[in-house]
């Protein structure tokens, strides 16, 4: 018995040590297949390192859309800093008097944009070495009594908000008229609304090559040089770039680089139609089917959906629990406490500008965490559409004669069932309409999503704008597309209200 328990111990052990090989040479195998297979990964994923960049790509030949990418001198060297350094970089296109705050912020890594070097903003950033000159010119139109410097006192004047032009004339000239980049500065110039702008020469060159009736004069207001911004004391990206441009300066890429962009510094040759109705045939092929721009409206109608969608449920929850909540107060003297919260939400929502709002959650509230823009414009727009949706929910419920609550009450109905059965769906198709104007509001305000580099319907036609310097389709084209979404808003509305009429008798 003993005997053959122990030969029995000793077969299930030879067994067990058998299985135990087997399972040792496996793993062995496997980690001589896999190990090196999961280094790689690792390795791959420590290599590719994504920085972000901010940009504000209107500014041909330094970044500007071709064929719907940002392209340019400045994407040129990002990717060949990329390709020595295996790394990646991720382009936002921003405003520009935004982009200075989004590498403070740490919103993105660094910023390069055709960016001056200057005292104020080297208090606020570091900057890399410079990689390229640049000039501020004065762009008139051909024969203009504006002949130098001193003719500009009395003219009016365009620049790029926030830019280093922008500063040069406010400080040394007069106040001029801001524009969210050169190319609007420029168009408006056109349309003979100013009588120069004060650019940085080479995307005025670059204007000037698609305006025949433009010039740039011979003296130049400033000297400037390019530099790399990035959030101050990140040491170890600073070396990086630095290192990588003292390497590209040394072999020439730099140079071929700039060189290569200054040659083709120059809008698409047009050859304009006599007629007027053939000029505008003319404008609306640049404007929308060369180059495919109606993308650019096409893809920025889906965003303003998503974002004005959402914001509008969003908008509608919360809206609809503040308004609850602020009317049982009222009524039953109940919930002091989470009443005053809310109205001090509404105070302070709708006591501030929308793009004030959209730019605190952007920057402040999600500032260095990298969230989803889309996300950062539903959260914003739906906190702000909240306040006035609870305010109009609010009046609904209000207005439901006083009689109805006692009623529903005597009938032996608590407050709830009363709330929920009697008051409220009076109040809704009391405030229908109002309802409805603050979403066809909603999907309008979203047009300011550009602010934060969204790219919706109204800075989809801003691109189109700037790249072939012509306002009257693009704008028209955004402004169409509203409205029809807009009537189409107020249609499903109004079957909405018939529809809840019809259920009344
Ligand atoms: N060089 C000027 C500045 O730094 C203008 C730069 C504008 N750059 C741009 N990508 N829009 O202020």
């Amino acid at each position: 018995m003993l005997s053959a328990m122990t030969s029995m111990s000793n077969k299930a052990g030879t067994e067990k040590s058998l299985w135990e090989r087997v399972r040792l040479y496996a793993s062995a195998l496997l980690a001589v297949v896999l190990l090196p297979l999961l280094m790689a990964c690792e390795e791959q994923a420590q290599e590719q390192k994504t920085y972000t960049v901010a940009m504000e790509a209107t500014f041909p030949p330094y970044e500007f859309y071709r064929d719907g990418e940002i392209a340019g001198i400045d994407v040129d060297i990002l990717k060949e800093i990329g390709r020595r350094n295996n790394v990646n970089f991720r382009l936002e296109d921003m405003a520009f008097d935004s982009i200075i705050t989004a590498v403070q912020t740490g919103k993105v890594d660094l910023v390069i944009s055709g960016l001056t070097v200057t005292e104020d903003r080297r208090r606020q950033v570091d900057f890399t070495r410079s990689y390229s000159g640049a000039r501020q010119v004065i762009i008139v139109k051909k024969g203009s009594a504006i002949k130098g410097a001193e003719d500009l006192f009395n003219a009016r004047l365009g620049v790029q908000h926030g830019s280093s032009g922008d500063i040069y004339v406010t400080e040394h000239i007069k106040e001029p008229e801001r524009f969210t980049n050169g190319a609007l500065a420029v168009s408006a110039m056109n349309a003979g609304k100013l009588d120069a702008v004060i650019l940085d020469n080479a995307p005025a060159e670059n204007h000037v090559a698609g305006s025949p009736e433009l010039t740039i004069l011979p003296t130049a207001l400033a000297e400037e040089e390019y530099a790399m911004a990035i959030r101050k004391g990140n040491k170890e990206l600073l070396d990086m770039l630095n290192s990588s441009l003292d390497a590209m300066e040394a072999d020439g890429t730099l140079h071929e680089i700039i060189e290569r962009h200054m040659r083709d510094n120059k809008p698409e040759e047009e050859k304009r139609a006599e007629s007027m109705l053939g000029r505008l045939a003319d404008d609306f092929r640049t404007d929308f089917i060369k180059n495919n721009r109606w993308h650019y409206l096409a893809d920025g109608f889906l965003v303003t959906i998503e974002i004005a969608a959402a914001a509008a449920l969003v908008g509608i929850a919360l809206g609809f629990l503040i308004a609850v909540i602020r009317s049982t107060a009222d009524l039953t003297g109940k919930l002091r406490v989470p009443d005053m919260i809310c109205r001090l939400y509404l105070t302070v929502v709708r006591g501030t500008p929308v793009v004030v709002q959209l730019l605190i959650i952007y920057f402040v509230i999600f500032g260095s965490v990298d969230v989803n823009k889309v996300l950062v414009a539903i959260v914003a727009f739906g906190l702000n559409s909240a306040a006035y949706v609870a305010e109009i929910i609010r009046s609904g419920i209000m207005s439901v004669d006083r009689g109805q609550m006692e009623a529903g009450r005597s009938l032996g109905l608590g407050y709830g069932c009363t709330m929920r059965n009697v008051i409220l769906p009076q109040a809704f198709k009391n405030v229908l309409p109002a309802l409805g104007n603050e979403f066809i509001v909603l999907l309008k305000e979203t047009s300011i999503c550009g602010y934060i580099a969204l790219q919706d319907l109204t800075k989809g036609g801003d691109i189109i704008r700037s790249q072939t310097y012509d306002a009257f389709l693009p704008l028209i084209a955004v402004a169409l597309i509203y409205l029809s979404m807009v009537i189409l808003l107020s249609h499903l509305l109004k079957k909405l209200e018939l529809r809840l009429k019809k259920n009344e008798r």
